[in-house]
């Protein structure tokens, strides 16, 4: 049945474990399987002359926008901001004649973002939401729609949800930038390739289970966790301490790595477990420079990395876990499906109620 657990736990482990497949079906919806290029729908805006993107949503869809605007502004070359709909809502920033939004919700119905969908277009903003549900008020009331594929969503913190977020805003960033001739064709279909390769590598991670499961263990009894990232891989910092402290009540924080020593470094001691997000890529030695500065102090660095990046971190960091070797332009959506994965094992551990975690709702409705 649709809301079955089938032989799962938890809801969230039954849609951790849907995260393949998730991110196939919605790759599908806008990759072409003839050509294996990425082909978008009729987009509200001209993204050739568009002069700048607003990326807004709440919790996690905050967070995968966040990602795109990454991802938008280096392939696609627009100008982007992304901010949390409660604070943008509020905000009175100028927007640019000609301008546009991306909105990004799982439910399609938090209260923030349809706030600021409606401010958007007061504003002359066309509006291009990411959304779930296809009958939901941001599907109705955005410009244009671009569906997720992710299936109802049980769980109340967002995971299959937040990949397949993910997948359309790297289609959207892929296919923006063609239209703006910002990409050359190897490299267009370089990245179309790594996308596609996405499920795979995706399925091949929740083989490590185990690993991570073992991992678990030894933060369950931390009472604060620090998470870091650069570029891209920042957002997903934040999604693993987001995840950690909803699921588990441990405080965490996710932060730029390059931002460490501006104040969270004074944490650091031996109780305080870094988890680091530091995939092969141009930001790979600045990271782990950050981190052996981490490991100098007596953190205990817990890696995610790939092959090429395990060597170097091994020589400090107490544990690597090794994740399959990707392009990095789709590192940001592997890594997460670890730290998702990783916070429902310290919550199953603790004994919390994962699918039901207190003081939350799975869609937050009023402001
Ligand atoms: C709640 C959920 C989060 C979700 C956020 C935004 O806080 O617990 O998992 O990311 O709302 O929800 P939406 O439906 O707009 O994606």
């Amino acid at each position: 049945a649709l809301t079955g657990k089938g032989n799962y736990r938890h809801f969230m482990e039954k849609e951790l474990h849907e995260h393949p497949g998730v991110i196939g079906d919605t790759l599908r919806q806008y990759v072409s399987p003839a050509s294996r290029a990425v082909a978008l729908p009729p987009l509200p805006f001209d993204p050739r002359v568009v002069p700048r993107l607003t990326l807004s949503g709440c919790g996690s869809a905050f967070l995968a926008a966040h990602v795109g605007r990454y991802w938008i502004e280096a392939l696609a070359r627009i100008p982007c901001d992304a901010d949390v709909a409660s604070e943008l809502r509020y905000r009175e920033p100028p927007f640019a004649k000609g301008g546009a939004a991306i909105l990004v919700s799982q439910s399609g119905e938090t209260a923030d973002t349809l706030a600021v969908l409606a401010m958007m277009k007061a504003q002359g903003q066309s509006v291009l939401s990411v959304v779930n549900v296809p009958e939901s008020s941001m599907a109705r009331e955005a410009d244009t729609p671009l569906l997720t594929v992710a299936g109802p969503e049980i769980g109340v913190a967002s995971t299959k949800a937040f990949s397949a977020q993910l997948s359309v805003l790297a289609c959207l960033a892929i296919g923006m930038a063609r239209a703006r001739g910002t990409l050359d064709g190897g490299t267009e279909m370089r990245l179309t390739q790594a996308l596609l390769a996405v499920p795979e590598a995706a399925a091949a991670i929740l083989e490590q289970d185990e690993e991570i499961r073992a991992l678990a263990h030894e933060i369950t009894r931390a009472r604060d966790v620090l998470f870091l990232g650069r570029g891209a891989m920042f957002p997903i910092a934040m999604e693993g301490a987001l995840k950690l402290k909803e699921l588990s009540y441990i405080h965490a924080e996710g932060y730029a790595a390059g931002e460490m020593k501006h104040g969270p470094i004074a944490l650091i001691d031996e109780a305080v477990p870094v988890i680091a997000l530091c995939p092969s890529g141009p930001l790979f030695e600045k990271t782990a420079s950050n981190l052996q500065e981490a490991a100098a102090r007596g953190g205990r660095i817990m890696a995610f990395c790939d092959a090429e990046g395990a060597a170097a971190l091994s020589r400090f960091a107490e544990r690597v876990v090794v994740l399959p070797s990707v392009d990095p332009f789709v590192a940001p959506i592997l890594h997460a499906i670890p730290v998702q994965l990783l916070a429902y094992h310290v919550a199953v551990l603790k004994g919390t109620d994962v699918d039901q975690p207190r003081n939350l709702a799975k869609s937050v409705t009023v402001e």
